[in-house]
């Protein structure tokens, strides 16, 4: 039988159709109130903090990490480098964003495929980075509003069942990742366009130098991933330097475009330099940005770690070895020559982030001398 109404008189019973519905669903699953504030209906704000090895995105997870409005995890991608690391990066770049997207809706059952066994917290890679992975629903040995101490929450919650971490992820109103395995922003634009993902990026940059200097000291087998395919094969600096660079340029390049292939304030750029002069101004303007609030113990608790007086607590947060004055610390820790190997290869990076080259040992040396350019503020962008 055809219908003869007109549509437009069906529309009341359309509209109370979904009320009831709606209604219905509440009841069965009822929102779960978070202690500060109730977010908007289903709505959250998600964001990613993008960057590479060595440039204080640990740092930077730790400052939404411990906001208790905050579900945050750490480097999610890892799971998939692990487990397919016969690929090469750019083979890895769509499921890493398809796996991005689950775990920003609260599937956390899409880590799955990648893990060994997925029964417990600890098998969830350093989840002890997280405050809401030690908090309730998680994890009863802190408040949601407490600084979370990793030590305690690697001994007291690493046997939390790992279904607990989906449960933990819906109640929050913010959900926040980080990752340094993307060298292109490309294959995010389907996430960065869904409106109802409502997802903002945190570019994060750091003088290539700099990055060389930390690095020399690390483990290099880790990053040397992004140009081979094995993990156990040789590393060759140079050229995982050189992608590192280009792929920082490639990201923001791609932010660059014209027509914006995204809404332009999606994408925030931030210099790692900068931020270390003045941690707590970046983070109340991007807690402003992200509509997050900020509280006078996290204020006191960004304060300390960025301070270079207060006692290294390299335990609970091993950050600070990055902090104001070590930003310049390869211009005492590197030799010239590796200064001017790295200067080759990462030409592009350091013009278009504003890094000024140097010439000669005594140009390195001189403390007084600037050389990261003052740019324009980050909500603008370049
Ligand atoms: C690294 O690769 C570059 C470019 O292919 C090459 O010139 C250089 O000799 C290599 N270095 C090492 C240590 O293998
Ligand atoms: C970035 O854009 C500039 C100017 O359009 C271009 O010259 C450069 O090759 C691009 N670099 C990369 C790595 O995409
Ligand atoms: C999307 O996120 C922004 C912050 O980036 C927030 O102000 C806004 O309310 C969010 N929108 C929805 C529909 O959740
Ligand atoms: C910051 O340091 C001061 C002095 O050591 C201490 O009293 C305060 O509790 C610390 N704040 C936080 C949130 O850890
Ligand atoms: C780098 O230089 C700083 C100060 O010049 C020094 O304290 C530190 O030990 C050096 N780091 C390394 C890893 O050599």
């Amino acid at each position: 039988m055809i219908l003869r109404v007109p549509v437009s008189r069906l529309y009341p019973l359309i509209l109370v159709t979904a009320l009831m519905l709606w209604y219905w669903e509440r009841q069965l699953h009822p929102l779960p109130v978070p202690p500060q504030r109730s977010p908007r209906m289903g709505a959250k704000t998600r964001l990613l903090i993008l960057s590479t090895w060595r440039s204080g995105s640990t740092f930077v997870g730790q400052l939404f990490s411990q906001n208790p409005e905050v579900f945050y995890l750490m480097e999610p991608i890892w799971y998939i480098w692990m487990h397919e690391s016969h690929k090469t990066p750019l083979l890895m770049h769509e499921p890493a964003r398809d796996l991005l997207k689950s775990l920003f809706l609260c599937d956390i059952s899409a880590l799955k495929p990648y893990l060994e066994e997925a029964n417990f917290l600890s098998d969830i890679f350093m989840f002890y980075e997280s405050r809401a992975l030690c908090s309730p629903p998680a994890c009863n040995a802190f408040q949601r509003s407490d600084i979370v101490d990793r030590v305690k929450c690697l001994k007291d919650c690493g046997q939390v069942l790992f279904t607990k971490i989906e449960e933990a992820c819906k109640t929050y109103s913010h959900i926040v990742m980080k990752t340094v395995r993307f060298l292109d922003l490309n294959v995010l634009y389907p996430l960065l366009r869904d409106p109802s993902l409502n997802l903002t990026i945190i570019h994060l940059v750091r003088d290539p130098r700099a990055i060389f200097s930390s690095r020399q000291y690390l483990n290099l087998n880790r990053s040397n991933e992004i140009i081979s395919k094995g993990r156990n094969s040789e590393a060759n600096v140079s050229l995982v330097m050189q992608e590192v660079c280009k792929a920082q340029v490639r990201i923001y390049n791609a932010s660059r475009a014209s027509p914006p292939p995204f809404p332009r304030d999606r994408y925030h750029l931030v210099r790692f330099e900068d931020l270390a002069k003045d941690p707590l101004a970046y983070l109340k303007a991007w807690y402003q940005i992200l509509g997050l609030s900020m509280s006078s113990k996290l204020e006191s608790w960004v304060h300390n770690i960025s301070q270079q007086e207060s006692p290294v607590d390299e335990v609970v947060l091993p950050i600070r070895r990055d902090s104001r004055k070590v930003s310049q610390a390869w211009r005492e820790n590197l030799s010239f020559q590796k200064v001017k190997d790295i200067q080759n290869l990462c030409k592009q990076d350091m013009e278009v982030f504003g890094y000024q080259l140097v010439w000669s040992e005594e140009e390195q040396k001189d403390m007084l001398r600037e050389l990261v350019v003052p740019q324009k503020g980050f909500q603008e962008g370049y």
